[in-house]
């Protein structure tokens, strides 16, 4: 039996669970922005790239898989606006008047709380429902099994920290930084390079599980070149976060060591680096890659701050523990105040979203 590679990658950071103040589920608007700058570029997609034909008779059922679900709501919205579209497209062509039905898989690590994640299904929709856990940078479907893969706001999520990285003998050691923001030329490379590594196998898995002519929408943080400095509103984000720790390490209330072992597995390719993925991995063709513009980018204080939290809590709180994350957000919040540019997305975002269409080609 081939090695499906589903737990070679134990390292997962789901984002906070359940329903409460801090959750993924009450703090993830501003990842619903993305859901929905992508809604009319996704539907246009399925209208004009779906192949109906790719459907194997007398199956005749759509499978679709939503990779990095999380917790909802927003998985719901994109899965919703897929299924729609594929409603229209049949009701757009003349010799298909039968519309199939849907089968929808949810996929996250296993560590994700999928029981928000069921208990919340939408009770009106239009589709069959099955969570799937395990890392996407392995196999998780069948050969040739899906029509169409979705994915947003989560490839943005390494399978790893980079090894060298928290090697202190190697010259990537990242002291005193907790991500590759303003770091060295070695701690940027080791990042990139685990991300070559990491869409590499996502790429390889994909290109398994899709049927020939099936679709890959993705949706990607991105930002125009590899090199990243405070120049990028998310970074100025993590260099806030970073100084909190700094503060925190300074008064003794987190050790040094502590402080220079986390690294967030967090990376933003740019468009010239996901391009090259896919023209190495010759299994796709690539249908579209733009840049979208997000509708609502109007963060307050809080909700910035619940954002991250959400994000990024069960990161911080695996390597140091429970206790200092109020302490760090009530810091970040109280840092954020005094840097009000990070507020005015519109005006000072330069990270942008990239929405990717893929087209899966028959093996050469
Ligand atoms: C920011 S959330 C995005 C959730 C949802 N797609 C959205 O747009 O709101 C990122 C999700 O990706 C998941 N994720 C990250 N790496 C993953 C991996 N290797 N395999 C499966 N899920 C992963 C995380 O656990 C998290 O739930």
């Amino acid at each position: 039996m081939e090695d499906k590679r589903n737990n070679e990658f134990p390292e997962s950071y789901p984002m906070t669970g359940g329903v409460g103040a801090y959750s993924y589920v009450q703090n993830s608007k501003y990842q619903r922005g993305y859901v929905e700058a992508a809604k009319e570029v996704i539907k246009e997609a399925i209208v004009k790239k779906f192949d109906i034909n790719c459907l194997s008779a007398p199956l005749n059922s759509i499978f679709v898989a939503d990779l990095g679900c999380s917790t909802g709501p927003n998985t719901f919205l994109a899965v919703q606006n897929i299924v729609d579209a594929i409603e229209h497209k049949y009701q757009l062509s003349e010799d298909r008047d039968e519309i199939p039905e849907f089968q929808v898989f949810f996929n996250d690590h296993a560590s994700n709380d999928f029981n928000t994640l069921f208990k919340s299904f939408p009770p009106k929709r239009k589709y069959l429902a099955a969570g799937v856990p395990g890392s996407f940078y392995g196999r998780l479907f069948p050969k040739a099994s899906i029509h169409i893969f979705h994915s947003s706001n989560s490839l943005n999520w390494l399978s790893r920290v980079p090894k060298e990285i928290t090697d202190k003998t190697s010259r990537a050691w990242n002291k005193g930084r907790i991500h590759y923001t303003n770091a060295p030329k070695d701690v940027v490379e080791a990042y990139s390079t685990q991300y070559a590594m990491d869409m590499e196998s996502f790429l390889i898995a994909r290109g398994e599980e899709l049927v020939v002519g099936g679709l890959m929408a993705l949706l990607i943080a991105s930002v125009p070149d590899v090199i990243l400095s405070s120049d990028f509103t998310i970074c100025t984000e993590l260099e806030l976060l970073e100084s909190c720790l700094m503060d925190m390490e300074k008064v003794g209330l987190i050790s040094e060591a502590n402080l220079d072992s986390i690294n967030l597995p967090l990376y933003f390719p740019s468009p010239k680096e996901l391009m090259a993925a896919f023209e190495r991995n010759r299994r796709f063709s690539i249908e579209g890659i733009q840049e979208l513009g997000i509708q609502d980018k109007q963060l307050n204080l809080q909700s910035l701050t619940l954002t991250l939290r959400a994000g990024l809590g069960g990161v911080l709180e695996k390597h140091f523990g429970n206790n200092i994350i109020d302490e760090v957000f009530d810091r970040f919040s109280k840092k954020l105040a005094t840097t009000p540019t990070l507020l005015n997305l519109n005006e000072n975002q330069k990270t942008s979203l990239l929405f990717v269409l893929l087209k899966c080609k028959p093996n050469d």
